[in-house]
C-alpha cells in the first residue's frame, strides 16, 4: 500500500498535526538513505544581542506526540550557551532529491539526564572519548594539542588509545560514563512548515502553529495545531 504521507502535494484538507507528516518524511529519507546523514538539520540560535548563528546537527529522536525533536551536543558549546540565554531556536531539514523541506521554530530545553545517559551509552567508545576530550567551541592552540588533550583525558578515565586515536591500546573494551557537560537538547516546535517542491516553482506549503505553556524547566503543555496553506 502506498505511504499516505508521500503524496506529491499536501491534502486539500490539511492534516490536523504536521508532526506525523514530518516524522514520516524523515523516516522515508532515512530508510531510502537519500544522502549521508539524512537526519541532518540546520539549527539556528540567537545570542543575547539577537545575532543569529546556524550549524548542522543530527536529529536523533523525532517524537511526534507530544511533539519534540532531540539532538545531542556539548552543553558548554556556543549553541547551548545561546539557547540557554534565549531558548527560541529554528531547525531546517532539506532533502533535495525528494523535493521536501521541513522548517521548525520552537523552544529548546535540555533533555532529562536518563535520555542523555541512554544515548551516550549507545555510542562507540571513540565518540564517547571525543565528547570528553573536546571543549566544543573553545579555542585551542593547534590540532596536535587537541589530540594530546583527548588522549590525556582518555587516560585519566582509564582508556588507553593509540596515538592516532583510532584504536584502544588498553583495556580492549571500555564504556565511558557520560560527561556532565554533554547531553540532549529537546526542541519543542510551536511552528512547523512542510514544503513540497512543485513544477515551475509552484511549490506546496503549509504552516501549522500551536501554543506552548511551560510546565517546568524541561517540558511544555502543548495546544492544538492550526494549519494554514501559504503561497510558494
Ligand atoms: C553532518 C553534520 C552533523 C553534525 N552533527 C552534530 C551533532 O549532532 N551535534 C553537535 O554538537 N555537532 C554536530 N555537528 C557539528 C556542528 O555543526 C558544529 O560545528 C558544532 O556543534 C559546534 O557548534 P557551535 O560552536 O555553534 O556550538 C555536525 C556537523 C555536521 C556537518
Amino acid at each position: 500500500m502506498a505511504n499516505p504521507y508521500l503524496t506529491p502535494t499536501l491534502p486539500a484538507a490539511l492534516p490536523d498535526d504536521p508532526m506525523h507528516w514530518a516524522d514520516a518524511w524523515l523516516r522515508h529519507a532515512t530508510a531510502e538513505a537519500v544522502r549521508r546523514n539524512p537526519n541532518a538539520m540546520t539549527l539556528a540560535t540567537v545570542d543575547a544581542d539577537g545575532r543569529p548563528s546556524s550549524r548542522v546537527v543530527l536529529c536523533k529522536q523525532f517524537v511526534a506526540n507530544p511533539g519534540y525533536i532531540v539532538f545531542f551536543t556539548n552543553y558548554n558549546s556556543r549553541k547551548v550557551s545561546e539557547l540557554r540565554s534565549d531558548p527560541r531556536v529554528s531547525l531546517c531539514f532539506h532533502w533535495d532529491s525528494l523535493g521536501r523541506q521541513i522548517r521548525v521554530d520552537g523552544l529548546a530545553v535540555l533533555s532529562p539526564a536518563e535520555e542523555s545517559d541512554a544515548y551516550f551509552a549507545s555510542r562507540h567508545w571513540g565518540s564517547q572519548l571525543g565528547a570528553w576530550g573536546s571543549d566544543q567551541s573553545a579555542p585551542i592552540e593547534s590540532r596536535d594539542v587537541l589530540l594530546r588533550q583527548i588522549r590525556d583525558r582518555g587516560r585519566e578515565l582509564g582508556i588507553g588509545v593509540s596515538d592516532d586515536l583510532q584504536s584502544l591500546v588498553e583495556p580492549s573494551e571500555r564504556a565511558l560514563p557520560r560527561p556532565p557537560h554533554w547531553g540532549g537538547v529537546r526542541v519543542w516546535p510551536d511552528s512547523v512548515e512542510l514544503w513540497l517542491e512543485g513544477e515551475d516553482r509552484v511549490h506546496d506549503r503549509a504552516v501549522w502553529t500551536r501554543t506552548l505553556d511551560r510546565q517546568d524547566d524541561r517540558s511544555f503543555r502543548a495546544g492544538r495545531w492550526t494549519g494554514t496553506r501559504i503561497q510558494p
